[in-house]
């Protein structure tokens, strides 16, 4: 995703207002700062672009989920419904904090299917952790909608998705908290940072003070501040959300872009009967960091991501495969190849990994490619990329 694409003037004036007071610390040292308190202005521009209450920053995407669960109240025993199509950081996150996840099937939204999350629900079931993957929307209407009404809290995993939204909404906003990646493969970057957003207050009081070692932050003494709960280091530093800052700014332009490279490919590709697209169930909103498509089956799939990639069309992702991002690969998780022993390997009831089945999922995923889609790009490049692509796909 584009946010390397682009580190210009804009960053480096941040960055350098930050080192030019070698405060990098993101509390205090009021009178030596000169006035520059990126990861407060960081906040402040996030939460507007988003039309949230509060956000607070924390050093990465996966930290940031931590302090989501720990904010909502989440821990040892609860059972998080989770989808195997995501990152690792996910079941991490939800391992760490001592819940269990439980795999739900996604849909042709490359996201949770609401009527699997159903069905996995139980009475340990404490939250579900939706994940916009790749740029774009689960069925996030239906996924609250059903939360509501059983009582569930919603954790929105939207690293992947800063700046899309359903029907005007932006991603991040449906469940009592959502989360952001700035991580250096995200749509805006900072090197390394994420945020937690929400609306609601006492989260947001928990969120700050459990990133901060459960500092309250009143008052104007550090050394004297109480510790309402227990907490961690989550912090960010003020030279990443230096970046963010500039990175921020340029989000609208990143996406304006993104949209008109993915329409011009996508238009280039419909013509192709082999080919359908991820079910998007709002495309207005789609971030557009990805072109998501399926084959009719695993083998055309797979011959056809091959022959993209040998004509030189960088990119597209065949996630099946691939170590990161899906659970048939995550052979560390299936033999719980923990550091130490977890919380959730204690538990009755702990699922075994290495027997969860998730057929639809697997029929999916098998037959999907993901083609990213780069800010960089020049029309005559785009044009070189469509002709590749025409090549490949016009060929039985
Ligand atoms: C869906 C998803 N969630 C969480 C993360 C974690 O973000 P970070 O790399 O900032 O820890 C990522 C990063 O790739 C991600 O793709």
């Amino acid at each position: 995703m584009p946010g390397f694409e682009i580190f210009g003037a804009e960053e480096r004036k941040e960055v350098n207002d930050v080192l030019d007071t070698g405060v990098l610390f993101r509390y205090g040292f009021d009178a030596a700062r000169n006035g520059h308190w990126k990861a407060k202005t960081f906040e402040q521009e996030l939460a507007a672009r988003m039309g949230v209450a509060h956000c607070h920053l924390c050093s990465s995407g996966t930290a940031a989920l931590s302090v989501a669960l720990a904010a909502c109240g989440i821990g040892a025993g609860d059972e998080v419904i989770i989808p195997p199509f995501t990152f690792v950081a996910t079941f991490e996150a939800v391992l760490t904090a001592g819940a269990i996840p439980v795999f739900a099937e996604i849909d042709e939204t490359l996201c949770l299917d609401p009527a699997d999350i159903q069905a996995r629900i139980s009475p340990r079931t404490k939250a579900v952790m939706v994940v916009h993957m790749c740029g774009a929307m689960a069925r996030i209407d239906d996924i609250k909608s059903l939360c509501d009404q059983k009582g569930l809290i919603l954790i929105e995993d939207a690293c992947q998705s800063v700046g899309a939204s359903f029907r005007g909404k932006p991603l991040g906003t449906f469940g009592q908290m959502g989360c952001f990646s700035f991580d250096p493969v995200k749509t805006i970057t900072c090197g390394e940072g994420g945020a937690v957003i929400t609306d609601d207050s006492d989260r947001f009081a928990l969120a700050h003070a459990y990133a901060d070692h459960g500092h309250d932050h009143i008052g104007d003494d550090r050394g004297a501040e109480d510790h309402p709960v227990l907490g961690y280091n989550f912090r960010i530093s003020e030279l990443n959300a230096a970046v963010g800052v500039a990175q921020l700014r340029k989000l609208d332009a990143i996406l304006g872009t993104q949209r008109e490279h993915k329409a011009l490919i996508r238009a280039a590709m419909q013509r192709f009967p082999q080919i359908s697209f991820r079910c998007l169930p709002d495309p207005e909103g789609d971030s557009a960091t990805f072109l998501s498509f399926m084959l009719p089956d695993e083998a055309q799939a797979r011959r056809t991501a091959r022959a993209l990639n040998d004509a030189g069309v960088d990119g597209c992702f065949y996630w099946y495969d691939n170590n990161w991002h899906y659970l048939r690969q995550w052979h560390h998780l299936k033999k719980m190849m923990a550091a130490a022993k977890l919380p959730a390997q204690v538990y009755a009831g702990c699922p075994d990994y290495a027997k969860v089945r998730l057929p639809k999922s697997d029929g999916i995923m098998a037959r999907t490619i993901c083609m990213l889609i780069k800010l960089s790009w020049q029309p005559e490049d785009i044009q070189e990329r469509i002709a590749k692509i025409e090549q490949v796909l016009s060929k039985p």
